[in-house]
């Protein structure tokens, strides 16, 4: 049996303006993975989705079937037939969560196929068939999921543009406080559409601001300066409050990091629900991993951002 897996991710810095070509920031969640298993076996290629106790044939599946779409979409671009083979899916990421769970499953299910075909695939073309499935979840997605999951690079990304990887000089800390309200990414970015074309000037400015705090986020942590990072955090998330996307929630899960000694926080990903983050120094990790869970967090993760991301992990 052969076993590929790839990791959640979380969005430091410009979530929803990244949809209008704004920077953002995103790094990947190492220990918090999907995983995808193929062995051999017979009558064409059989899919588990072990977590929702869904299988199927792939020649039964509707095309709007995520992994299915993601299995054609594979062979299709190694020019393979179908395999004899079963493939089984399991992830520790919460769905609905904004930290990346259908593209870390679509990641580890193509380099997973890919491997047992005995081919080869780079990050770009791994990170370009999980887009394609990106669109089956979430309409109009930027890309950026996909994007730092396949590279498992911390990135400053650009909607269109290759990925930048950038240098992180100094460790740092982040706990992910799960609100355990489910957060439907379509329906928040539908959301900001909407309320940006009814006030185009206002939502402009917004996503301006946000793209320079992504660049201001770079140049802090390539500097190593992590206490400059908190309040870059702490204003996007008063941006996407004003975008509409927070929830009381969320707002409480921040303070109450904020009021415990984080050095900032913000809600990541599409919002609405979903999960917080919390820059940390190690003193405070703890206690502010306590807040958390006293404001409401159904679960807990730490995640150390680390110089040169992280080596792949298969
Ligand atoms: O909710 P997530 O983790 O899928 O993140 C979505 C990020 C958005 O900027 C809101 C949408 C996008 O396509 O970039």
């Amino acid at each position: 049996m052969l076993e590929r897996s790839a990791p959640g991710k979380v969005i430091l810095c410009g979530e929803h303006s990244v949809v209008y070509g704004r920077p953002a920031i995103a790094v990947p969640v190492a220990g918090l993975r999907a995983r995808a298993q193929i062995e051999p076996a017979r009558g064409g290629l059989r899919i588990v989705a072990a977590d929702l106790g869904e299988e199927f044939w792939l020649r039964d599946a509707p095309v709007e079937q995520p992994l299915a779409a993601l299995a054609r979409l594979t062979l299709e671009h190694l020019t393979a037939a179908e395999p004899d083979a079963r493939l089984t899916v399991h992830s520790e990421l919460p769905i609905a969560a904004g930290l990346g769970s259908g593209a870390a499953v679509s990641v580890a299910v193509a380099r997973a196929l890919v491997a047992f075909l005995g081919h080869e695939l780079g990050a770009k073309a791994v990170s370009t068939l999980a887009y394609e499935v990106e669109k089956i979840h979430h309409g109009t997605p930027s890309g950026i999921d996909n994007t730092v999951i396949a590279w498992e690079q911390p990135v400053y990304f650009v909607k269109g543009a290759a990925p930048e990887v950038f240098t992180v000089s100094a460790p740092f800390w982040l706990l992910i406080a799960n609100s355990g309200i489910p957060s439907l990414t379509r329906e928040a970015v539908q959301g900001v559409r909407q309320r940006r074309d009814a006030e185009r000037a206002c939502y402009t400015a917004y996503f301006a601001r946000m793209g320079q705090l992504a660049d201001a986020a770079r140049q802090t942590i390539s500097a190593g300066d992590i206490t400059a990072l908190g309040p870059l955090l702490d204003e996007n998330h008063t941006l996407l409050r004003q975008l509409g996307v927070s929830l009381p929630a969320l707002d409480r899960l921040v303070a109450s990091a904020r009021a415990a000694g984080a050095l900032g926080a913000k809600l990541t990903g599409g919002g609405m629900g979903g999960n917080v983050i919390a820059l940390v120094c190690v003193e405070r990790k703890a206690a502010v991993a306590e807040a958390l869970r006293q404001a409401g967090a159904v679960q807990v993760w730490e995640t150390l951002v680390k110089e040169d991301g992280l080596p792949p992990r298969h």
